[in-house]
């Protein structure tokens, strides 16, 4: 298959773009497009088949649900039931917006295949002029998933795309690199309090500011039925391992020296201050204490060691608070779990 790339940034490409994607959509087809968050892969929610090319095209397992996306409020009716007061006190405060609710799946309103069989929709309406743009001239629910080979850390960039899907779709929406970087929270509203199942951009500290308290799910790979299905996936992994380190500029000379010992390469991912470590590849995550900086840096510096020969990833840990929570998760997915000693 052949794959097109259009910019709908360009004014004398724009229209185009989104006529093209919006012909292919209603034609069974799917398209990536940008997202405030991160590119998505999406195709019309209740076209079994063409959300069957989704998972395809990433080499999804087929258990693990996909986000649908909406340009309007109103379009909920259509496909969820009993919304609770406090999901749609969420609602006013954060859509459009990196936000995902899980909420009650109104039977036999999507094709089944995009909730993977669960009785619960995950859906948020997206923060970013192209997403909302496609989805206003649509007007269906588009599920989309992030536009990456499966394993891959999400693309933030059109070119992302181009290099995990070029050849599997027909078609990418580019409009620029994305302003968050890390995928939405997931919030669960079907268990009694709240329950963050995926940490991103709306953090806990924001949520619980205008819901009350919110649960935390521990984000780990290990129980048996994750109540985020694909949480239990690895992810984010660059080609060569990639290890945590203590933040210390000290702590990372000394790995560095020892890895070189072993004659071995190794690439740091790591805000500005680590960057005369002697690492043969150094991809910076942004100024000391950014975590927004950082947030919008890491999936591009993880893909960028793939780029090089080294043989060892090594990334700092940073702060759990605020954006560092997600961030952090992205990070031990990436490295699985492992710590440089
Ligand atoms: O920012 C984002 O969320 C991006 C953009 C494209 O919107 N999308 C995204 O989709 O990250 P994906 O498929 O890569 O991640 C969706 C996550 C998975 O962990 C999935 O298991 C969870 O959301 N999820 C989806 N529907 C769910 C449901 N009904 N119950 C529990 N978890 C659900
Ligand atoms: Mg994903």
């Amino acid at each position: 298959m052949k794959t097109g790339m259009v910019n709908v940034d360009n004014l004398s490409t724009k229209e185009q773009g989104y006529t093209q994607a919006v012909d292919l959509l209603k034609s069974g087809e799917v398209v990536a497009f940008p997202t405030e968050t991160v590119y998505g892969l999406g195709a019309v929610a209740t076209d079994e088949a063409a959300v069957r090319k989704i998972f395809g095209a990433k080499g999804r397992p087929q258990d693990n649900p996909l986000i649908v996306h909406i340009g309007e409020v109103a379009e909920l009716e259509a496909f969820t039931t009993n919304i609770s007061s406090l999901a749609y006190v969420c609602i006013d405060a954060f859509w459009p917006g990196p936000l995902t609710l899980v909420l009650p799946l109104k039977e036999f309103s999507l094709a089944k295949n995009v909730t993977a069989g669960l009785d619960t929709v995950g859906v948020r309406i997206p923060e970013h002029p192209v997403a909302l743009e496609l989805l206003k001239r649509l007007k269906q629910p588009v599920a989309a998933p992030s536009a990456n080979k499966s394993g891959k850390p999400s693309p933030t960039k059109a070119i992302h795309v181009w290099d995990d899907l070029n050849g599997k779709i027909p078609f990418i929406v580019d409009g620029g690199t994305t302003g968050i970087g890390l995928e939405s929270t997931v919030l669960d509203f079907t268990t009694d309090i709240p329950t963050i199942l995926r940490p991103g951009g709306v953090t806990k500290e924001m949520l619980e500011k205008v819901i009350g308290q919110v649960n935390e799910s521990k984000f780990t790979d290990d129980v048996k039925a994750p109540r985020a299905p694909g949480m239990k996936y690895a992810h984010y992994a660059p080609n060569a391992p990639v290890y945590l380190i203590e933040s210390s500029i000290e702590v990372v000379k000394n790995a560095v020296a020892d890895i070189h010992k072993e004659h071995k390469k190794v690439a740091l991912i790591a805000s500005e201050q680590f960057g005369q470590t002697a690492a043969d590849y150094f991809f910076s995550l942004g100024k000391e204490n950014q975590l927004e900086d950082a947030a919008a840096l890491l999936f591009d510096a993880l893909r960028n060691c793939d780029g090089t020969d080294a043989d060892i990833v090594l990334a700092p840990v940073f702060t759990k608070q605020d954006v560092g929570s997600a961030i952090m998760n992205r990070l031990e997915k990436a490295a699985d779990g492992n710590y440089y000693e």
